[in-house]
């Protein structure tokens, strides 16, 4: 064979290899919580030598995912795995201007011990659900949380049942979640089992309720303003399971967010962001 003919044979055989692994579709709406999660269980029966069924192999995996013919992974979508025997999780909230657009994500899993490594494709394909334009959003600082306990289905379910609970809305859906590391907050020492914290930002179709809105009394303003709790009512419906941080609540209306300036922090609790002015809505 010359060259060319080597050339050709190879890409053949590649195009094979890369082939054998299915692209796996997912469908996720604009503006609502995306969450995949890398499952090492399914990863390791990718590696050779194959286990069999009931092998309790416990390589260390890790994951690399980047956006097809880029470096890294697109701004939205954020990547988690805290140690490389836990699963890797993929999370961010999917954006407006990429409706209809495919996003083809590389997922390269490498075995730590035997340096293997498989391949797959993830295609992102972001729907438009004009169920999903949430007028009013509330973020939560949760303190006693990491993201990626956070992202586990069954948690974030609790807190938008608890939510739910203090707000009453007929929908609430996850819109976003953040690391409180990736808005400059610092590791805790690995002493009594502190957290990072996370950011959780929740939307409905209504209005705040108004144990929501206790925060932005005087009284509990001053109370934050001098680093003390404020009271806040509903704060029992937490309290067993997550730790609010109420002087860190943000309530936006998005009707009247006029500019998104770049900065959004620091923010001053109970406020709205972003806006210079602030009107109160009419009591109800
Ligand atoms: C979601 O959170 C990330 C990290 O804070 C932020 O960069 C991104 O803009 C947020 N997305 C939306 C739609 O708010």
């Amino acid at each position: 064979m010359d060259s060319v003919g080597v050339l050709v044979w190879l890409s053949v055989v590649v195009t094979i290899l890369s082939k054998s692994h299915a692209d796996r579709n997912v469908y996720p709406s604009a503006g609502v919580l995306f969450v995949h999660v890398l499952e090492r269980d399914y990863f390791k029966g990718e590696f050779p030598p194959y286990p069999k069924p009931g092998d309790a192999s416990n390589d260390p995996i890790t994951f690399n995912t980047n956006l097809m013919g880029y470096p890294d992974r697109p701004g939205w979508l954020r990547y988690i795995q805290r140690t490389p025997r836990s699963d890797g999780v993929l999370y961010g909230c999917p954006p407006w201007d990429h409706i209809d657009k495919q996003t083809v994500i590389e997922i390269t899993a490498y075995n730590r011990h035997t340096f293997e490594t498989a391949r797959h494709n993830l295609v992102i394909n972001i729907k438009s659900t004009e169920d999903f334009h949430f007028q009013y959003q509330a973020e939560f600082f949760i303190r006693n949380m990491n993201v990626e306990e956070m992202l586990a289905s069954e948690v974030l379910g609790d807190f938008l049942g608890a939510v739910k609970n203090v707000w009453q809305p007929e929908r609430l859906n996850a819109i976003n979640i953040t690391s409180a590391l990736d808005r400059g907050g610092r590791i805790p020492l690995p002493i009594n089992n502190l957290k990072e914290g996370v950011y959780v930002v929740v939307g409905t179709e209504v209005q705040f309720s108004s144990c929501l809105r206790e925060v932005e009394t005087p009284q509990n303003q001053l109370r934050c303003s001098q680093e003390m709790e404020p009271v806040i009512s509903c704060d029992k419906k937490f309290r067993t399971q997550f730790h609010i941080d109420w002087c860190k609540l943000s309530l936006v209306d998005i009707k009247r967010v006029v500019t998104v300036p770049h900065e959004r922090s620091p923010h001053r609790p109970g406020m709205l962001l972003d806006i210079g002015e602030y009107n109160p809505p009419p009591s109800r």
